[in-house]
């Protein structure tokens, strides 16, 4: 059993080494290259590995299917940093913002076809995989369409908020620790037991994500801190602070949608935590980790083989990047 930072390294070893990408067009290929040199943390390959080796030694085929995912992700990323309008991820300028937008359309669009060509190299069971794989894809353009048409409405719910982040985030976490998982010779039974855990711990993820994204700094998050809140993104923040809010502060709120003052953020934050927004969120991201671990208990393997996942998901919990 390896730890989630053996595993970033041999994940890393072979992505990074092994890029797909030909040398012409360079101005479709080496945004591509740049982007992925930019890493990130690798969470989703190596949930993807962790699953597998949860039944044993990591198998080639696990491999390719990490690495599909990994671009698959980074593929969102890029055509997520048009949507949002973000000029930085990971400490560095966007695709679209150093590139143009036709760089970032396709730079994204070839990434999501590399993607299919790496699952399509695997050996085993690769009907089911392209199954798991195809119906968690449309699942993330779901949740990105839900996510975007909520900027325009201020009376989104709670429970429509959870909806639209296990879509955009979390299904791709769940699916990940899937296919490693029947890769691994799983049951389905338990590969859907580790998809739950999964996906508790992706709504934990996105939870963090919007609080970060709120409170964190750029030098630290390496993306441009207080998005959300110029986009009107409907958070669980903003939604909380929403209905904690007396009439005064729901007004103030409402004032600051309908307007882009130069101090919106600032004026925003101040309100989550008058409000106490920021400590439900937290509260939040600590209940869903909760029932995460508490999923993750009904797999049927060894309670030892679990350590790596749970390290994860404590990493998770107190990432700040
Ligand atoms: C960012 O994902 C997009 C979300 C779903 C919140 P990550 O935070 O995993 O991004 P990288 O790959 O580590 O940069
Ligand atoms: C992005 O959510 C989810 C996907 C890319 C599918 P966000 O828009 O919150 O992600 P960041 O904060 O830009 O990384
Ligand atoms: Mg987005
Ligand atoms: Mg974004
Ligand atoms: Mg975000």
């Amino acid at each position: 059993m390896q730890s989630f930072l053996q595993l970033v390294s041999l994940f890393e070893e072979r992505f990074s080494k092994e890029l797909p990408f030909p040398a012409q067009p360079e101005n479709l290929y080496e945004p591509c290259r740049y982007f992925l040199s930019l890493g990130g943390k690798r969470i989703r390959p190596v949930l993807c590995l962790m699953g597998n080796e949860l039944f044993g030694d990591i198998h080639e085929d696990a491999f390719h299917a990490a690495k599909a995912v990994e671009l698959f992700h980074n593929f969102t990323l890029i055509h997520d940093d048009i949507m949002d309008k973000a000029p930085l991820r990971r400490g560095n300028q966007t695709v679209h913002e150093r590139n143009g937008l036709t760089a970032g359309i396709l730079c994204g669009d070839v990434m999501n076809i590399f993607a299919y060509d790496e699952l399509a190299k695997v050996a085993s069971h690769l009907p089911l995989l392209m199954r798991v794989f195809n119906k968690t894809a449309m699942e993330v353009c779901e949740g990105q369409q839900l996510d975007m048409d909520f900027e325009a409405r201020n009376d989104v719910s709670l429970e429509e908020y959870i909806h639209m982040i296990s879509l955009k985030t979390s299904v791709l976490l769940a699916c990940s620790l899937k296919m490693g998982a029947l890769i691994g010779g799983s049951t389905e039974g338990n590969a859907d037991k580790l998809y739950r855990f999964g996906k508790n711990m992706g709504l934990a993820f996105q939870l963090q994500d919007d609080y970060l994204d709120a409170f964190g700094t750029t030098e630290k998050v390496g993306k441009q801190t207080g998005g959300d809140i110029l986009a009107n993104k409907k958070t669980f923040l903003l939604i909380k602070a929403l209905e904690n809010g007396n009439a005064e502060q729901k007004e103030k709120i409402n004032v600051l949608l309908a307007a882009q003052p130069e101090d919106k953020v600032a004026q925003m934050l101040q309100l989550f935590r008058d409000t106490k927004a920021d400590v439900a969120c937290r509260a939040a991201v600590q209940h869903y980790s909760d029932l995460a671990f508490e999923s993750l208990e009904d797999v049927a393997v060894l309670n030892k083989r679990k350590e790596p996942l749970r390290e994860l998901a404590n990493y998770l919990l107190q990432r700040e990047n």
